[in-house]
């Protein structure tokens, strides 16, 4: 299950989402659509973590806690390993040691 409630992101000026609710039930594919700069990345974002700073509730049932995200366009580095690319972008990401 994933709820999420009332969630809010603003970037300076543009506010990206203006208070998204939705209630996921388990074993539901869900899709999520809408124009470009809807705001579908970013709810995306918040919900990988990769973005913190925002209004509003998520809240998973931890059935499984494994998350897996696929961006609409592949950006890892060709000329590396799928093991340095992880740690490329961990360490781009502030990722340290064990981590
Ligand atoms: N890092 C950022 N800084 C400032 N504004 C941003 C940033 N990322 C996104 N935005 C703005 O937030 C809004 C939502 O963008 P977002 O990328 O989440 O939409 P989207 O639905 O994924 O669009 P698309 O269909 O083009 O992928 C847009 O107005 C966009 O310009
Ligand atoms: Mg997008």
């Amino acid at each position: 299950m994933l709820s999420i409630q009332h969630v809010k992101k603003q970037y300076n000026r543009t506010q990206a989402l203006k208070g998204v609710s939705l209630h996921i039930p388990i074993g539901i594919c869900f899709g999520l659509v809408g124009p470009n700069g809807a705001g579908k990345t970013t709810l995306m974002k918040i919900l990988a973590n990769v973005i913190q700073d925002f209004e509003g509730n998520i809240q998973y049932e931890k059935v499984n806690q494994k998350y897996g995200y696929v961006p609409q366009e592949i950006c890892v580095e060709l000329t590396l390993t799928a093991l340095d690319n992880l740690y490329f972008f961990g360490k781009l990401y502030g990722l340290k040691g064990k981590a």
